[in-house]
């Protein structure tokens, strides 16, 4: 260390303004935290996760805590075989979707329809099946149905962080037909599989096409959901590009269609704002 620097060294540490003899055990002076390592200092490294003490970051407020409704009970065999057995004897998803797999997928997902009153959860669980029944066809469909398409739905904007793989593409599969590079990964990540070079795997483990859809609910639809905004603004989530704002009307009322009828089947009113 240079002269000078040494000098100013000491000059600060007789200020204060440093103190290492302090940094071990932190009694750091008022307004600064005690970071993770045993350092004083302000801002997220040292107030942030892992602050020991002072004025640490509130830690992100824990999520609503799950009802008691038991969704299992809610989606009956019964409810679940209305769906698909609508669907045509030639369809692939008739050998393929079954109740088991979204329950064995739901246990991933512990506050999916659990959040608020019986009515919500019921509102939420009729919203997701009425969103299912229509990507899929009454769960005919495992792939989308155009894989003649060009697309291989690789968006370009998001290549940095969810690099498409040769040769693949990220076309709509799974119950609610999760599409795009961007989805595949950060599903794959938070699921366990290989999103980006490994897609198939949406529409051939069941269970794990179950996992992708609530992955995707979770991230993108539950809150709205449950945070009153109605039916309309869940089909804005997933295809609003399309259906909202007069675009694809047809699509839309099909869509609250099967809502209306799975909120009738759980003995709920469907609420209000129902379309986009
Ligand atoms: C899918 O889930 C079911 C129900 O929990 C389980 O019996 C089955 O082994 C799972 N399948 C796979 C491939 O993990
Ligand atoms: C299928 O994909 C092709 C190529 O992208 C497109 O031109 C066509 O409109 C699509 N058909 C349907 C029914 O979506
Ligand atoms: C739940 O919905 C039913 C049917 O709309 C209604 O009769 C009942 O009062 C609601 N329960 C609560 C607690 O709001």
């Amino acid at each position: 260390m240079a002269s000078t620097s040494m000098i100013l060294f000491i000059s600060l540490l007789l200020a204060g303004i440093i103190s290492p003899s302090a940094s071990q055990n932190c009694r750091c002076s008022p307004g600064l935290c005690c970071s993770k390592y045993g350092y004083c200092g302000a801002g997220n490294d040292f107030c942030g996760p892992g602050c020991q003490e002072g004025p640490c970051q509130a830690p992100a407020p824990a999520p609503a805590p799950a009802n008691g409704v038991s969704v299992a009970d809610i989606v009956a065999q019964q409810f679940f075989n209305g769906i698909i057995n609508q669907a045509g004897g030639g369809c692939p998803g008739k050998g393929f979707y079954t109740r088991a797999a979204f329950l064995d997928a739901l246990g991933s997902y512990p506050n999916f329809g659990r959040v608020g009153t019986t009515n919500d959860s019921k509102r939420e669980i009729a919203a997701y099946f009425a969103h299912v029944t229509h990507e899929t066809g009454h769960l005919c469909f495992i792939e989308e149905k155009n894989d003649t398409s060009q697309d291989d739905y690789c968006d370009k904007r998001f290549i940095q962080q969810y690099p498409c793989a040769p040769g693949k593409k990220y076309y709509g599969r799974g119950p609610l037909q999760l599409s795009w590079n961007y989805n595949y990964g950060p599903a794959g990540t938070s699921i366990g599989f290989d999103g980006l070079n490994k897609p198939e795997i949406v529409a051939t483990d069941v269970n794990t096409s179950f996992r992708a859809s609530l992955w995707f609910w979770m991230e993108n639809v539950h809150s709205v959901i449950t945070s009153g905004k109605g039916f309309g603004a869940t089909i804005r989530k997933i295809n609003g590009a399309y259906e909202c704002d007069g675009k694809g009307v047809d699509s839309m009322n099909a869509r609250v269609g099967y809502y209306k009828d799975y909120c009738k089947q759980f003995g709920v009113a469907p609420g209000d704002k129902l379309t986009c």
